[in-house]
């Protein structure tokens, strides 16, 4: 099934009306601020020639698919969703793109907690919808049994018809969680050693610099594509195919010149200047550091971070099979509109992106596993503008 919606149209880029709340560059963290001002004139920008390849058969092949899901996926934490998703103490929600049915909430103290979504009477969903529900406690719509925000089963109608039965002992499946910098990560895997290595303190940081913790999901729509992980994450690992692929849509906003690269911890950071970047106009007082930088982060091992100037865009890329992903895509703004003017550039903000990322990124994916499925190439080439994905590799090849 592809839930890619083709109807929506391109349109232009929100002409920027003055909206409150901007970042300037000193709302950003030292290490990004470091960053930034490493990043040269346009015209000093020169790519590395580089000699980069990998096998086609790294997207196409079963055996590979399932030694990324045992050494990566089951190994290591994984990004699962944004702590903006969980707004209040009592919020809830369902997840079930990693095909495990997780249920994350904001306990009464504010932890955030992954369970499996499975009442411990039957095994029924909880919760069966993805929305955020704000509540104190999940009742099972089968027979009502009742379960705390931290996981424990409180109630169960006619408890008595029941012999050598502890409520203690029938709480919900917990699973390994943490939320930094706004991102939640949790350990699919119930019976591996708990691993947060990719929740890395510079990561967490920048992400706080950008307020992410604390911003408002304006739009979320999940995709599903018929291509191999990997390739739906490349294109935000590159800015080759910016001036490209997105010709007509949002490619003469950017320039046609490598990025600045940080790894941090497993997770990546790129920043770029867009096309109206100069060095010199970072020295401009109060002027929206987004509409200039670009940053692009690779969360390890499977989140997409860009940013724009009014909103941030968070993808969490998940493998479903060799040749299937879903894709999670939420666009956060600093607060809800507030004015008319506001609502207007998140809508048409919202419209724009989902329609480059969709019909552009996302198709580029697509036809590009359609054409290595084939046979025609052993391997894939890499060029100069493309040199952080086969760093990101050089990462993930470290555990497989
Ligand atoms: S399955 Fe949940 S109460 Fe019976
Ligand atoms: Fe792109």
């Amino acid at each position: 099934m592809n839930l890619i919606d083709k109807s929506i149209p391109a349109v232009p880029v929100a002409a920027a009306p003055a909206l409150n709340r901007i970042q300037t560059l000193n709302d950003l963290s030292p290490d990004q601020i470091r960053a930034i001002r490493q990043i040269p004139g346009h015209d000093q920008a020169k790519p590395r020639a580089i000699d980069a390849r990998r096998p086609a058969s790294i997207f196409l092949d079963q055996a590979r698919f399932e030694l990324e899901q045992k050494n990566v996926f089951r190994k290591f934490a994984v990004p699962v969703t944004v702590s903006a998703r969980l707004p209040r103490n009592g919020s809830v929600i369902a997840h079930d793109g990693y095909g495990v049915p997780l249920l994350i909430s904001r306990d009464t103290e504010g932890k955030v907690r992954a369970f499996l979504n499975a009442c411990t009477h039957k095994g029924s969903k909880l919760v069966e919808d993805c929305e955020t529900h704000l509540t104190k406690k999940l009742t099972c719509p089968y027979h009502a049994w009742t379960f705390g925000l931290d996981g424990r089963l409180v109630a169960v109608p006619r408890e008595e018809t029941i012999a050598n039965f502890d409520k203690k002992d029938r709480g919900l499946a917990e699973l390994a969680c943490r939320e930094a910098g706004g991102i939640v990560w949790v350990m699919l895997d119930r019976n591996a050693e708990p691993d947060f290595r990719g929740m890395d303190d510079l990561l967490a940081a920048d992400m706080e610099a950008f307020d992410l913790p604390h911003m408002h999901v304006y739009g979320q729509k999940t995709f599903d594509l018929a291509a191999n992980w990997k390739l739906v994450q490349e294109p935000f690992l590159e800015g080759y195919h910016v001036q490209r692929l997105h010709a007509r849509s949002v490619g003469p906003m950017f320039a046609d010149v490598p990025n600045v690269t940080d790894v941090l911890g497993l997770n990546i950071r790129q920043i770029s200047g867009k096309v109206n970047f100069t060095p010199e106009c970072l020295d401009t007082e109060g002027e929206n550091i987004h509409k200039s930088v670009t940053h692009a982060y690779l969360v390890f091992p499977n989140t997409v971070i860009v940013t724009s100037p009014y909103y941030i865009s968070v993808m969490i890329i998940i493998p479903r099979g060799p040749d299937r992903t879903i894709v999670d895509y939420m666009m956060l703004t600093r607060g809800k509109a507030d004015n008319e003017k506001a609502e207007d550039v998140y809508r048409r903000s919202y419209e724009m992106i989902l329609n480059v990322f969709g019909n552009e990124d996302f198709r580029a994916a697509e036809i590009s596993h359609t054409g290595l499925s084939s046979g025609a190439i052993s391997d894939v080439v890499y060029c100069g503008l493309e040199e952080t994905i086969p760093l990101y590799y050089d990462i993930l090849e470290r555990f497989l």
